[in-house]
């Protein structure tokens, strides 16, 4: 290859240490491409700055951030974290230096997503928007650490059908960004209600959404991690088991239960499905926030959903980030759990109602028990299997139609006033 002329004289030495293997690997990958130097080779490999995913040799296309983000500013601090004000991309590609956090545990907004009737483009909007983001959640993060995003699903506008737009969030960091699913969990809200109307109580052709995605990534296949810090009570039938004994045997799904099954250890691990009501744990926000006037955020999660995550996660002392911050949920359960925490968001407002979470006497009426409380109920939920009612296929026929008319008797949901 004929050495390009420099425009600007080449005039900085920069010394690279190597092994005589490295020194000759890399000579000979540079002869084999046509380079005369191993200099010209590096300026090529600079020029196209791309990033080899280190742990799969996925290769990774980073953008390079062709701007530089003005870093968030500081609102207010507590015993273990920060609030900030302003776009977290300033926080990941200014503030945070490379490598230095341990978990991203985030909801970033789903409003973006347009209604429209159909087709991806809605997506297509959602990712490139969320793009900057990726690069910023691999800059920051170390490699023990991991991204967690809780992410609502979406109908399209008019039609009983969703958006696939959260998992082609999901596919895009892992198949352009390299990072690694650890475990989609899913979290149920039993609280939520029938929507939407139309579809679930009118026309009857959908169930109620009550689920919530949620990606636990990384950016190697190793996050840190213990389940045994995030055990459920066993069950009745687990505790009689335990006291009066198993015969080990071979199921006929080939699983062979061992007398190891019998072992007591204080509890088991629990499912991916994270049964949580979102009415628990935001009453003292709520409450703060009506006094002084503040809007409350309307799209929170309860804290019992980033705690599962910190202390399923993170040690004590580590830093965990929530880039979409809201009303701060995240830095609650990191106070709560003694990690340093830093959450930064964009509307004020949100921030003003956020800090009653950290006032001395919500701090000092937290449980002396820090490992145990953001779990605040401790009887499980109900859920029935499949088909628990029995209807039969006469009573409630098939809606040939597929909902694209209202059923005759049908009419709107009506408002129920108490007496
Ligand atoms: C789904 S909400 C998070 C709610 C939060 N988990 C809670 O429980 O209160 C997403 C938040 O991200 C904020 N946001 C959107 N873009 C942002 C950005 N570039 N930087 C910081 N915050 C942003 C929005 O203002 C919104 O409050």
């Amino acid at each position: 290859m004929v050495r390009p002329k420099a425009a600007i004289a080449r005039s900085k030495i920069v010394n690279v240490r190597l092994t005589e293997d490295e020194h000759s690997e890399i000579l000979a990958t540079a002869t084999a491409l046509g380079f005369e130097t191993v200099s010209e080779y590096i300026r090529d490999l600079h020029e196209k700055a791309e990033i080899i995913a280190p742990t799969i040799g996925v290769p990774v296309t980073q953008s390079i951030p062709a701007k530089k983000y003005s870093a968030p500013k500081q609102y207010s601090e507590t015993s273990y974290g920060q609030i900030l004000h302003g776009d977290s991309l300033g926080l990941l590609h200014t503030t945070l230096k490379p490598k230095s956090v341990d978990l991203i545990m985030t909801s970033p907004p789903f409003g973006l997503v347009r209604k429209k009737s159909y087709g991806n483009k809605d997506a297509d909007e959602y990712l490139d928007w969320f793009r900057p983001f990726a690069d910023g959640f691999r800059r920051v993060l170390k490699d023990s650490g991991s991204v967690v995003i809780d992410i609502g699903g979406s109908w399209n506008a008019g039609m009983p059908t969703r958006s696939l737009y959260h998992f082609e969030l999901l596919i895009m960091l892992c198949q352009e960004y390299g990072f690694h699913l650890c475990e989609e969990h899913f979290w149920w809200n039993p609280a939520k209600l029938p929507t939407p109307a139309e579809w679930v109580n009118v026309r009857r052709v959908r169930v109620k959404d009550a689920v919530n995605c949620i990606w636990w990534l990384s950016t190697t296949p190793w996050p840190k991690a213990n389940n045994k810090r995030v055990l459920a009570p066993y069950s009745d039938s687990m505790k009689h088991l335990l006291v009066n004994g198993y015969k080990a045997k071979l199921r006929p799904s080939g699983h062979d239960i061992s007398t190891k099954f019998q072992t007591n250890n204080g509890g088991s691990v629990p499912p991916n499905l994270i049964a949580l009501a979102n009415t628990e744990s935001n009453s003292h926000y709520q409450e703060y926030c009506r006094k002084h006037e503040l809007p409350v955020h309307p799209a929170r999660f309860p804290v019992g959903i980033p705690g599962y995550f910190t202390k399923f996660l993170t040690d004590r002392g580590d830093l965990v980030v929530d880039p979409f911050a809201g009303s701060c949920v995240t830095g609650e359960a990191c106070e709560v759990l003694q990690r340093r925490w830093i959450c930064c968001e964009l509307d004020e407002q949100f921030l003003k109602g956020a800090q009653s979470r950290f006032l001395r006497e919500k701090v000092e009426s937290m449980p002396q028990n820090r490992a145990q409380q953001t779990a605040i109920r401790k009887k499980p939920y109900e859920l029935f299997a499949p088909c628990a009612v029995s209807v039969t296929d006469e009573e409630s026929p098939l809606f040939m139609d597929g909902g694209r008319s209202r059923p005759k008797a049908a009419s709107p949901a009506k408002t129920v006033k108490a007496s």
